[in-house]
């Protein structure tokens, strides 16, 4: 099939294009790069011996969309480009909420006019809010706690708003619970701009040297250790759920969500130990206070998931940690690096 990867430049995008090209699919990549580097198109094209169309665009362009769906018959789309800092949502709710949500709309829109039916959306864990006890199910009650997390839920629901008006639409929400890890070439990794929000690339930053010491956000929660514990899934196994999903959107004609998880939940002191275990890294880190918002346990139940997608997480966090270690040091600025 011909595949539209929209921020397909990104971090789980280009690994999820690996996995398509892997499957047998075309990736055509659409990104602006306002979050992601042109090498890594590169990157994805020289792991796979395989040529890649890539559009510089900005997807709230809606003529620049069109021009991509009229010169491809473009069979299906997995949609990842958008904002995703928490912090700085609340910042600027608007620019979040025009560029999350607009781009969406845009997408659709153009999709419904080229008659194309298929849709992934990259969704989070986010939108379940505060509340709900792990292991979460997709019938969980949704809610956001940020306007970043806000956007993946208005988007999920006008994807299935959408997807009502047209019978033969179908789409899978992939609600993704921690993605770590690299491709084992360590060519392709996370590569945030300026201080990680995230775990695990401050922990391989502090292990390269590029920070002095990681802190824990409170060790005072109700669980193992007392700090904060997540389901960390790596993100060749999340690239492969997205493969399941499209699989799946062959043959369903509904909109339906998928939690991307292992079930399992790993706590921040644990991960630490992993990774030093592992890596032979010593990570310095110090127990700072709590960060707001923050709960103290999130755990997918993958369950349906593993029934309707036929998947199944299989990398565990040594190999997590081994993988997000190896692109980190191979490129201790990122992409930058090279
Ligand atoms: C965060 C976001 C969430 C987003 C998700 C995936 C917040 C409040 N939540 O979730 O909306 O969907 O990332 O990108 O930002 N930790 C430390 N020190 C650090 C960083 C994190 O101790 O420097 C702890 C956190 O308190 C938490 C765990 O590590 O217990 C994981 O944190 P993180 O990687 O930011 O993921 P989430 O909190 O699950």
């Amino acid at each position: 099939m011909e595949i539209l990867v929209t921020g397909g430049a990104g971090y789980i995008g280009s690994h999820t294009c690996l996995e398509l090209i892997a499957q047998g699919h075309q990736v055509i990549i659409a990104d602006n790069l306002s979050n992601s580097h042109r090498l890594s198109v590169e990157r994805i094209q020289s792991i796979s011996q395989k040529e890649i169309v890539f559009y510089e665009v900005n997807l709230c362009y809606e003529k620049a969309i069109e021009d991509i769906f009229q010169a491809h018959a473009i069979d299906a789309v997995i949609h990842f480009a958008g904002f995703k800092a928490v912090g700085e949502s609340v910042e600027k709710p608007l620019m979040y909420y025009q560029n999350n949500l607009e781009s969406t709309l845009v997408l659709c829109k153009t999709m419904e006019r080229h008659k194309v039916h298929r849709l992934v959306f990259s969704s989070s864990a986010t939108v379940y809010g505060m509340n709900s006890k792990s292991p979460i199910a997709e019938h969980a009650s949704l809610y956001a706690t940020n306007p970043y997390g806000r956007t993946k839920l208005f988007i999920e629901k006008i994807l299935r708003d959408w997807s009502k008006t047209i019978p033969e639409s179908s789409v899978a929400l992939l609600r993704y619970f921690n993605p770590v890890g690299a491709h084992s070439s360590g060519l392709i990794g996370e590569d945030p701009q300026g201080i990680p929000n995230n775990l695990m690339p401050y922990i391989t930053q502090v292990a390269a040297g590029r920070r002095e010491i990681l802190s824990i956000f409170g060790n005072d929660y109700d669980t193992i250790d007392g700090t904060g514990v997540r389901d960390y899934i790596h993100v060749m196994d999340l690239a492969l759920g997205h493969v399941k999903a499209l699989e799946y959107t062959l043959n369903s004609k509904v909109c339906d969500a998928f939690n991307l998880g292992t079930g399992k939940g790993t706590s921040v002191l644990e991960l630490v130990k992993a990774f030093e275990l592992v890596t032979g890294q010593k990570v310095p880190y110090q127990i700072s206070k709590r960060r707001s918002g923050d709960v103290a346990t999130c755990f997918a139940n993958p369950t349906k998931a593993k029934n309707k997608l036929s998947w199944e997480a299989t990398r565990d966090v040594v190999q997590m940690c081994r993988d997000s270690w190896n692109w980190q040091r191979k490129h201790p600025m990122g992409y930058l690096s090279s």
